[in-house]
């Protein structure tokens, strides 16, 4: 159930922003960062995979680990909470959408404009120079090498403890800082700085509204909680304020 606060408040409001998590594609079939892996990978924890670190001590492993996520993310298909997000988009004069994700799977639903605060699995770059590579010889060695300076290649994602795109956190804090309504779907909100923006929203003015199964710790502070699945509640959202 909407609340009808929101509802009158989402018809009438123009500046919307949306920071999205691996909550909101859990519908996809693609595993949470923080929920238990199953299968071949399910000893190891993604947030021990996921750093320069570990890439240092096992290139082949965290490569194994990220093309095993590409070939999960191929095969996945977008869910209803990305294609309402999708269309929300067109309903509203602006509107942002800001992921965590890596996974296309929001532009594949339709989102023309989708800010990628944590890069993207489809781009591979160079693990010594950071420069885009988009062929390289296959030789059979893992990690692939660059072609231009013969190091390791790597996913073009941000990994802990690495920077941020910069031109992606600046909009992102000024979309935040700019919004009458500011979601936050299927993030545990414990990963900084992406955690801070329904903050800045929050001291900025805007409305809050977290959609999550599960309490986070930003829950408390939150306007409105949409308990429950971003794949039933964004549609019901929709339909409630836009009527598709
Ligand atoms: P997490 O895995 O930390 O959290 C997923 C959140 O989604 C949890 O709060 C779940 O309760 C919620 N959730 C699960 N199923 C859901 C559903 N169907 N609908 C809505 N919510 C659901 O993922 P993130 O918060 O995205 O960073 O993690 C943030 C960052 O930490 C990631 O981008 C990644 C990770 O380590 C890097 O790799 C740098």
């Amino acid at each position: 159930m909407i609340p009808l606060e929101l509802i009158a408040t989402l018809r009438t409001a123009t500046h919307i922003a949306v920071l999205t998590g691996a909550g909101i594609s859990a519908e996809s079939g693609i595993p949470t960062f923080r929920e238990a892996q199953t299968g071949l990978w399910a000893q190891y924890e993604p947030t021990e995979l996921a750093t320069p670190e570990a890439f240092r001590r096992n290139p082949k492993l965290v490569w194994d680990w990220y093309a095993w996520r590409r070939t999960l993310v191929a095969n996945a298909t977008p869910n209803p909470s990305h294609f309402a997000l999708a269309a929300m988009e067109t309903h509203l004069p602006s509107f942002t959408l800001i992921t965590q994700n890596i996974d296309s799977l929001h532009q594949r639903a339709g989102s023309r404009k989708v800010i990628e605060l944590h890069g993207n699995l489809a781009r591979t770059k160079c693990f010594r120079e950071g420069v885009i590579v988009e062929t390289w010889e296959e030789t059979g060695e893992t990690p692939p090498r660059c072609p231009r300076c013969g190091g390791f290649l790597r996913p073009d994602v941000v990994w802990f403890n690495e920077a941020l795109p910069a031109e992606a956190i600046k909009t992102a804090y000024d979309k935040a800082g700019g919004a009458e309504v500011f979601f936050s779907i299927g993030t545990s909100a414990v990963v900084q700085p992406a955690a801070s923006l329904p903050i800045i929203a929050l001291q900025n003015g805007a409305i809050v509204v977290e959609i999550n199964p599960t309490p986070t710790p930003l829950t408390d502070r939150m306007t409105f909680v949409l308990e429950g699945k971003a794949g039933v509640v964004l549609p019901e959202l929709l339909q409630s304020v836009w009527g598709n």
